[in-house]
């Protein structure tokens, strides 16, 4: 534990932008504080609005990595601020916000409107072609499976991966591994009916898997640490596999 003469002031420089407000230019605005124990992002960031700037915007909702909402550029790299200590990063702390979502203000953006629409046109909910009958059991499970599903469901949608991406930056509908990872989630579990071909329709386009350049950002920088570059690899083959016999087919 740092005595208070030893604890460092830290810098924190943070661009601020409201589109809604014409009286707000994109700036740089500096923020000091003096660093705590065990210091995180959203600890300086609420201190910062309560004791010198209320009208700063940022999100967070669970303050311990579930949420995704406090998803931001920490030095230029997505991260989440709730989980990211200020001991790891020097005295100056650049903040801003992910690029590609619409900016709200601020370190304010909506993931939440991206992920809807990537959803829908990815359909990822489970397609069981059936009226669900909720007086009947669904069939057992193996639990290996039942953990390769639940290792892909992880993910909490906090769109590092779309911002670390540069594929994602060029195309507006890339559906990026965000999405990608949803699909390998899908095509594990027994209950959706779907079958390659199907996915086909969903992905195997320059917005799905044939727009995935390898950046690898994604992996790199998944907070989760889902496996997205072994999912995207796999998924590539076999999309790949799934349109030739399509193409001989036809
Ligand atoms: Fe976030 Fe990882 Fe999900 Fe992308 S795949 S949205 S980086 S948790
Ligand atoms: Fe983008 Fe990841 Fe592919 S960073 S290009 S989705 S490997
Ligand atoms: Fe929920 Fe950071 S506040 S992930």
């Amino acid at each position: 534990m740092n005595t208070k003469a030893e604890r460092r002031q830290l810098q924190i420089h943070v661009l601020r932008y409201n589109p809604q407000d014409p009286d707000s230019p994109p700036r740089m605005q500096t923020y000091e504080i003096e660093e705590a124990d065990n210091m995180t992002l959203f600890m300086v960031l609420t201190d910062i609005g309560e004791h010198q700037d209320a009208s700063l915007q940022f999100d967070f909702v669970c303050r311990a990595g579930i949420c995704g909402s406090c998803s931001m550029l920490i030095n230029g790299r997505p991260g989440l601020a709730c989980r990211t200590l200020t001991k790891n990063l020097g005295e100056k702390i650049t903040l801003a916000p992910l690029p590609t979502f619409e900016l709200i203000a601020d370190l304010s953006v909506n993931t939440g409107k991206w992920m809807r629409a990537m959803s829908e046109r990815l359909e990822t909910w489970c397609h069981n072609g059936d009226v669900v009958d909720l007086n009947k059991l669904e069939p057992r499970m193996e639990p290996e499976l039942a953990e390769q599903i639940y290792e892909l469901e992880r993910c909490i949608e906090c769109g590092c991966c779309i911002a670390a991406c540069g594929t994602a930056q060029m195309k507006e509908k890339f559906t990026g591994a965000v999405g990608l990872n949803k699909i390998a989630r899908f095509r594990l579990d027994p209950r959706d009916h779907r079958s390659d071909a199907d996915y086909y329709e969903f992905i195997g386009d320059d917005d799905g898997i044939f727009g995935c350049m390898s950046l690898l950002g994604c992996n790199d920088l998944c907070p989760k640490d889902l496996p997205l570059q072994t999912q995207i690899a796999f998924l590539r083959r076999k999309m790949l596999l799934t349109g030739l016999k399509g193409n001989s087919s036809g």
